[in-house]
């Protein structure tokens, strides 16, 4: 093959880099890959809304079938969120032995097992790195990086949105309605920003870093939730005041025979390197027996760190079609997940 034609699904921040990176870098891509990656189509929701890359124009259609149904398509990228129409696709896509890359934490976390049992039925990649940390491949590093140890305890900011808002909350004292309007002309958060600010997305994210990083199935359930609304500017000047910044503290740890995932509103004391991450970035702080400890530091969300997960992992596909293999890296135990629910 030549070419590897892709099948974009979603065209607001993240399909909108996508498609920037995947032109600016298509040489370097080649000299990876030995392949061009084309983008065929591009479907929204609203084809007639003004788009930012006009030369794209042409290939935007209102109609999935146009992608999942052209045999000429081998990759469905899915960029639109949440779960469904977007379950649906993809599923629909793998049926129809189409290789997945998706961003879409809030499927992933709920369905994860069910894509991914069908990826491997089908014989057909799922890749998922920009659903956690935005632009930090910190799927990789807990699949593939840290493989031969045992990882005890993660530590992470996992929400741009929200640390964005506390971030200006704590040093222009800015108002918080008013910074997450901003978050949202910036095209951090999600399409509802409750979400963010609830807590749920970080709680997603967790789900995910505990499933892969301590190699059990994590339901979202199980981990507990508080968000920022209730964090008042009078609640982070008080910390300030003893050496603290408030952010939004996904943890997930484990001993001999208990995981505990939570995510709320924690005072970070200012020795700790998770204290100095600010405005949209996010951070991982992993504790590896062997290992000891490591962070992952990177921007959380936006247009092209996001994009730069999304199309790497897109590498990782085309460089598997090479080869004749798939299912490397980010399967984690979902499997057994899916045969313990259906035993029970
Ligand atoms: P946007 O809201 O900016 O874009 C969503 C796109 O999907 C739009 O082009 C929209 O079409 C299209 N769409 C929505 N519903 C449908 C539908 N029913 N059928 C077809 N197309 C549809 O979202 P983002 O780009 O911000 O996010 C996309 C995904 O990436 C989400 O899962 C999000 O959680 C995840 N993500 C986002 C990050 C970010 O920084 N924004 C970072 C990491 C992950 P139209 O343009 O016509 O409205
Ligand atoms: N809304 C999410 C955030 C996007 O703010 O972190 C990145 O997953």
């Amino acid at each position: 093959k030549q070419i590897v034609k892709v099948g974009l699904m979603g065209f607001g921040t993240v399909g909108t880099g996508v498609v920037r990176l995947i032109e600016a870098h298509q040489e370097d891509l080649q000299k990876q890959t030995g392949v061009s990656i084309q983008i065929k189509k591009i479907l929204v929701q609203d084809k007639s809304k003004g788009r930012g890359i006009a030369t794209m124009q042409r290939l935007i259609t209102e109609d999935p079938r146009e992608l999942l149904e052209d045999p000429e398509i081998d990759v469905i990228v899915e960029v639109i969120g949440g779960i469904q129409p977007a379950k649906d696709y993809i599923l629909a896509a793998l049926d129809n032995r189409k290789h997945v890359v998706t961003a879409n934490k809030d499927l992933m976390a709920l369905h994860g097992g069910e894509i991914l049992q069908k990826a491997q039925e089908k014989g057909c990649d799922v890749f998922y790195e920009a659903s956690v940390g935005g632009g930090i491949p910190i799927l990789r590093a807990l699949v593939e990086g840290f493989s031969s140890d045992r990882i005890k305890k993660m530590m992470g900011i996992v929400n741009g949105t929200t640390n964005y808002i506390l971030t200006k909350m704590s040093r222009e004292g800015a108002d918080y309605a008013e910074v997450l309007k901003e978050a949202q002309a910036l095209g951090y958060a999600e399409a509802d920003p409750t979400s963010d600010v609830e807590g749920f997305d970080a709680a997603r994210k967790m789900a995910i870093l505990a499933t892969l990083g301590f190699h059990v199935p994590v339901n979202l359930e199980d981990v507990s939730v508080q968000g920022i609304s209730g964090v008042s500017k009078a609640d982070i000047a008080y910390g300030k005041k003893l050496g603290y910044e408030v952010k939004l503290l996904g943890m997930a740890q484990r001993d001999d025979d208990a995981i505990e995932v939570s995510v709320q509103p924690t005072m970070v004391h200012t020795s700790h390197p998770l204290s100095t991450v600010n405005g949209v970035f996010n951070a991982v702080y992993v504790y590896g027996e062997a290992v000891g400890e490591t962070m992952f530091y990177g921007p959380g969300a936006g247009e092209l760190p996001t994009a730069t997960a999304v199309v790497s992992d897109l590498v990782t596909v085309v460089k598997n079609m090479k080869l004749g293999v798939n299912g490397r890296g980010m399967v984690g135990p979902y499997k057994e997940k899916i045969l313990k629910a259906d035993s029970e």
